[in-house]
């Protein structure tokens, strides 16, 4: 049956039939006429075409070479263009399924080649070339103290942040703002405020920020660490909230948020915030400087929405973190407790299938990146072989050559489980009375925040506690447990894990707990047993070590026992395969795969930009 096209056409070959004649010149002059208009419009269709797709490219030529790209999303009047739009975004969707898959698989491919300092710099230059990297924490990596002779010495906390992130640093280089908390680190800055360190072979900027007693007593003593930091460990200890915290931690996230600014010389840098310090800055920085790539890193638990919701700055506090791009938490069940908490406190859109956040225009992911520790660990290229460094620790503590020797690690802090650990002890020397005399527990113990009612309440209970062990079970020459409480530099604690037959990490909560992957890493001999709470997140990827709940003393007893008749072979299977894992997901891959996700999303906020200023060109808008 002909269509209206075709009867159209009929009509009109019959009129040039009684133009043209029914000769053969008359056809042919016919032809030519056909042939003549079909080049005509042949032509007129590829000018057209050729005029738009020149506007559409000088449109997108526009938007790449505008350095400041947009962020306004105009809404589309032309269906044809909205449908347009919609299906360009629908395929961006795609190619983000496609590359998180593909970054799982490269990340994962690399991880059998090890990511190294020098992988890490690889992925800098090649994901994020040429941007300006910015890390915000308020502990220093390196602290410069003024002894009482007036000699300078230098410091490195006790800090997993510190310990995780100073490799990191060392790779990519960039600044690293944080409080200049040491008494002599005035005396060592630049006209900037800064200095260059590692002392001896710089690699990076440290900006140090100055900030008073009333400032440290609010911001940091008050609100992050008698609020947040119990608020956010479950371990009983209520949170105290004073209004005065508040506001200076408020004002606190402020000026780092002016120095971060003041320091930027890109109007979109890639800015690292770290831990619970800082929950305001991403906000206040985003405010600022809107094309900022803004990753926060949660350095401890985040608890579920009852627990966090008695904070009376809950809604502040969210908000706050929903200024960055992504927030990363150490265990999926943190970032599941995060996006439940946004999604009953704040005014937002959730993405659950791709663990998105959005308020307003603005889009934060949530994902889980298990911290880590450079490997191999830096204390190792000066520390003996094992088997020498047993012989040092033992003599310096004056052990006898029988001993057993387990270690603990840590600032004492009440999270950590110290006391807990000790009533373990001792109900092991009571219930395996045939280790008396052997079992030696040395406890190393930074101390930390101690102007608090807390940090004194649990240094008291540890003291108490090791004085009654060692009187109930100690004789002429044998404590079972060895308190030090005093700073210790990492070679220090690398050596006492290669001296040890156990490590006892008792943490009542913690994020991840770098001082198991430290004591395994520091194996190279393959043995030493691992006793682990299952309150620590390194327990979800350390798992052969022994897992423990630190609160039921008699089971942790128990498992001592256990650890210390662990037959070397049983020892040498379980550390092999821990030291793998952490070997593979060393802080460099944890720190790419970061950075990665960044650049990510710095690609697809252009692609995007460039789609919304096309789209508006078109429609006029
Ligand atoms: C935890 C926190 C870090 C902090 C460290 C030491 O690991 O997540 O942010 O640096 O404790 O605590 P301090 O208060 O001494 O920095």
């Amino acid at each position: 049956m002909a269509g209206p096209a075709q009867i159209g056409q009929l009509v009109i070959l019959n009129d040039l039939s009684f133009v043209a004649g029914r000769s053969f010149e008359g056809r042919l002059y016919l032809w030519a006429l056909l042939a003549i208009l079909g080049l005509g419009i042949a032509a007129v269709t590829i000018l057209t075409a050729r005029l738009t797709l020149r506007g559409w490219i000088s449109s997108l030529r526009d938007v790449l070479n505008d350095p400041q790209p947009m962020t306004e999303r105009p809404q589309n009047d032309d269906p044809q263009i909205a449908q347009f739009v919609g299906e360009i975004r629908q395929l961006l969707r795609d190619l983000d399924i496609s590359r998180r898959t593909a970054t799982a698989i490269r990340t994962d491919e690399t991880a059998q080649t090890h990511w190294s300092p020098e992988m890490l710099r690889r992925v800098l230059d090649s994901e994020l070339p040429g941007s300006e990297i910015l890390v915000v924490s308020n502990r220093e990596p390196y602290i410069h103290v003024r002894q009482e002779n007036g000699d300078i010495t230098v410091q490195r906390p006790a800090s997993g942040l510190v310990t995780a992130f100073e490799g990191v640093m060392r790779a990519c280089g960039g600044t690293w703002i944080a409080h200049g908390s040491g008494s002599a680190d005035r005396d060592t800055v630049d006209d900037t405020d800064a200095i260059a360190v590692p002392p001896g072979a710089p690699s990076y900027r440290l900006r140090r920020v100055w900030l008073d007693d009333e400032e440290m007593n609010g911001y940091y003593y008050g609100l992050a660490n008698e609020g947040l930091w119990p608020l956010c460990h479950i371990t009983f200890s209520r949170p105290i909230f004073r209004q005065s915290d508040w506001e200076k931690y408020v004002a606190v996230n402020r000026k780092f948020a002016d120095i971060v600014v003041a320091e930027a010389k890109q109007s979109d840098p890639v800015i690292l915030v770290q831990d619970y310090h800082f929950a305001l800055l991403p906000r206040m920085i985003r405010e600022r400087l809107p094309e900022a790539t803004i990753v926060t890193f949660w350095h401890i638990p985040w608890p579920n929405p009852e627990v966090f919701g008695v904070c009376p700055w809950r809604e502040a506090l969210v908000d706050g973190l929903l200024g960055s791009s992504i927030i990363g938490f150490h265990t999926q069940l943190h970032c599941n407790n995060f996006i439940d908490t946004a999604d009953r406190f704040i005014e937002c859109h959730i993405e659950r299938e791709d663990a998105v956040i959005s308020v307003g225009n603005h889009s934060t992911q949530v994902r889980p990146y298990p911290i880590s520790i450079a490997w191999p660990p830096p204390p190792l290229e000066t520390l003996p072989p094992v088997a020498k460094c047993r012989v040092n620790v033992f003599e310096r503590w004056k052990l006898a050559p029988n001993t057993i020797l387990a270690v603990g690690v840590e600032r004492l802090d009440f999270t950590k489980g110290i006391p807990e650990r000790l009533r373990a002890v001792e109900n092991f020397l009571e219930m395996y009375p045939e280790w008396v005399g052997r079992f030696v527990l040395l406890q190393a113990a930074a101390p930390s925040r101690n102007v608090l009612p807390l940090y004194q309440e649990v240094e008291k209970e540890v003291l108490m506690l090791v004085e009654r062990i060692n009187n109930r079970c100690g004789r002429e020459g044998y404590q079972p447990v060895i308190l030090s409480v005093r700073h210790h530099e990492p070679e220090e604690v690398y050596e006492l894990y290669r001296a040890a037959d156990l490590c006892i990490v008792s943490s009542l909560h913690d994020g991840m707990n770098l001082v198991a992957k430290e004591f395994v890493s520091a194996r190279d001999d393959e043995q030493g047993v691992l006793i682990l709470s299952t309150f620590a997140g390194a327990s979800r990827e350390l798992m052969e070590a022994l897992i423990v709940n630190p609160f039921d003393a008699r089971a942790t007893a128990e498992t001592i026992n256990q650890a210390l008749r662990m037959s070397p072979s049983q020892q040498t299977e379980r550390m092999h395969l821990m030291r793998a894992l952490v070997r593979d997901n060393n802080v460099f891959y944890w720190a790419g795969r970061m950075l990665i996700d960044a650049a990510r999303i710095r690609r697809r906020r252009r692609i995007e930009s460039v789609i919304a200023v096309v789209s508006r060109r078109a429609t006029g808008n």
